[in-house]
């Protein structure tokens, strides 16, 4: 994906070269000595020469460059402490939180999906899309386009971030269930949602589109709100606070994490995977912890609440995640916000959902986690990956923005999620990040 390999890698592939050289060498010496292919020496060679060719793709491909990456992730952070002193303050500020799933109180009201009948209590199977992903490619003119123009989405893409989406995910990668959760709207649904699905949406081990319409076929599910005001802005947090809900009542159990988006992001799910899996990560969830003992029911876990971070008015005390990229919340931080914070949750018609969301959890002591990767790069970003390349930001973003770097050192290589993308612009991630471009 990018141009910088390191000489290890380099080794590896001419040894690689060598070695199939010597492979075909040896196919056509066979061929030339008219010997039979049952052969057993045949099947010795070739299994030997397979074994050795395929565990060194393992190493330099399917992203050779990324695996590289991550090595050098890891390695530097065996030298430094897994977590930063700004994140171990946020840590320190929560409460450990009992992951015992309790009912919230009967008398709540929100949360309550309705089905394309109109009957309340419609719990969809949200791992339908992962078990029939519809599967797209661009072709033609469009794959054409979506390759060759090199513009800034390109470089950004081409130049930093970079996927692996190798099936061999480690053990801890693949315990890691996550519920991908879109928010949109009825009129909305045919613009939006078959991107979604076509391209990451089934990477996710749960996807569930919150709507006001439902549709089976689209996977959206109407969650009723109880809110009365026209404008939908204004009605923005009340609809958050009721998916929440239903995301809690009939999914907490299945899943460990829960990412919250709306229908304008590309997600990078192996990118969110890698980092959820990542030992900082678990270090993060186990803070304060004295056992470790998996098994236990009586398990606690600290609240993670992980986005793109900003410093309303840039106060450093008033830091919340943007809503644009999507955030991330561990079992503890839902049912935080859910039960805990039931009855402190106002009711309020408001458009700054991000904000209240924000205050809500600094209530409860837990703080937006600092999601930047260890050069500094962000991993949730609030635009398009071309727009953080050119880097021409309004003075709010400055403003706002915690320590960030400009144009392609801004975004983390392995970058999680992109906002304001629109359909066209997500096929076309789809195939450069997704290896389509290359065929
Ligand atoms: C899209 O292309 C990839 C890579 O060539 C291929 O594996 C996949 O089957 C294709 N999917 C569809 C739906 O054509
Ligand atoms: C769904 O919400 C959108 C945006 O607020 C609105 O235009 C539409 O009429 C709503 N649909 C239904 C069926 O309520
Ligand atoms: C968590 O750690 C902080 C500081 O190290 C400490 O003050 C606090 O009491 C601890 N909380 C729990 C529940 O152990």
């Amino acid at each position: 994906m990018s141009p910088r390999r390191s000489p290890l890698v380099k080794s590896i592939r001419s040894w690689v070269r060598k070695l199939s050289a010597a492979f075909t060498e040896n196919v056509s010496n066979i061929r030339s000595q008219n010997l039979s292919y049952r052969h057993p020496y045949f099947f010795l060679v070739i299994l030997l020469v397979y074994g050795i060719v395929f565990e060194s793709t393992l190493i330099i491909s399917p992203s050779a460059t990324t695996t590289t990456k991550q090595q050098q992730t890891q390695l530097s952070s065996k030298n430094k402490p897994l977590l930063r002193p700004s994140n171990v303050e946020i840590l320190q500020k929560s409460q450990p939180v009992d992951m015992v799933f309790v009912q919230r109180s009967a008398s709540a009201t929100d949360g309550i999906a309705r089905d394309d009948q109109g009957q309340d209590g419609y719990v969809p199977d949200v791992t339908a899309l992962r078990q029939n992903p519809p599967g797209f490619n661009l072709t033609g003119g469009e794959l054409k386009d979506a390759c060759q123009i090199r513009d800034s989405d390109y470089k950004m893409i081409h130049e930093k971030v970079a996927v692996d989406a190798s099936k061999k995910q480690t053990k801890q990668q693949a315990e890691q269930k996550i519920l991908c959760v879109v928010q949109t709207s009825g009129h909305r649904h045919y613009d939006r949602i078959p991107a979604l699905r076509r391209t990451w949406g089934p990477k996710c081990d749960g996807f569930v589109v919150a709507s006001n319409v439902t549709d089976p076929a689209l996977g959206t599910v109407h969650i009723p709100h109880g809110g009365t005001l026209d404008d939908p802005h204004m009605r923005g947090w009340l609809r958050v606070r009721s998916t929440w809900s239903f995301i809690y009542d009939n999914y907490y159990d299945q899943y460990d994490w829960f990412y919250f988006s709306n229908d304008m992001v590309f997600l990078l799910v192996e990118n969110l995977r890698l980092y959820l899996a990542s030992l900082e990560i678990i270090a993060a969830t186990r803070y304060n912890q004295t056992t470790n003992n998996d098994n236990d029911n009586t398990q606690q876990q600290i609240p993670l609440f992980m986005g793109r971070r900003f410093a309303l008015g840039g106060n450093l005390n008033d830091i919340f995640n943007a809503a644009g990229p999507g955030y991330v919340v561990n079992k503890a931080a839902l049912k935080v916000f859910v039960v805990q914070a039931e009855s402190y949750v106002p009711q309020q018609h408001t458009s700054k959902e991000d904000l209240m969301m924000a205050r809500t959890f600094a209530h409860f002591g837990v703080f937006p986690y600092d999601t930047q990767d260890d050069t500094g790069g962000e991993r949730f970003m609030i635009t398009t990956p071309g727009h953080h390349y050119e880097s021409q930001f309004p003075a709010w973003y400055h403003q706002q923005s915690i320590g960030i770097q400009h144009g392609v050192d801004h975004c983390s290589t392995q970058s999680i999620s992109f906002h304001y993308v629109n359909s066209k612009l997500m096929y076309r991630l789809y195939a450069l990040l997704y290896g389509n471009c290359k065929r």
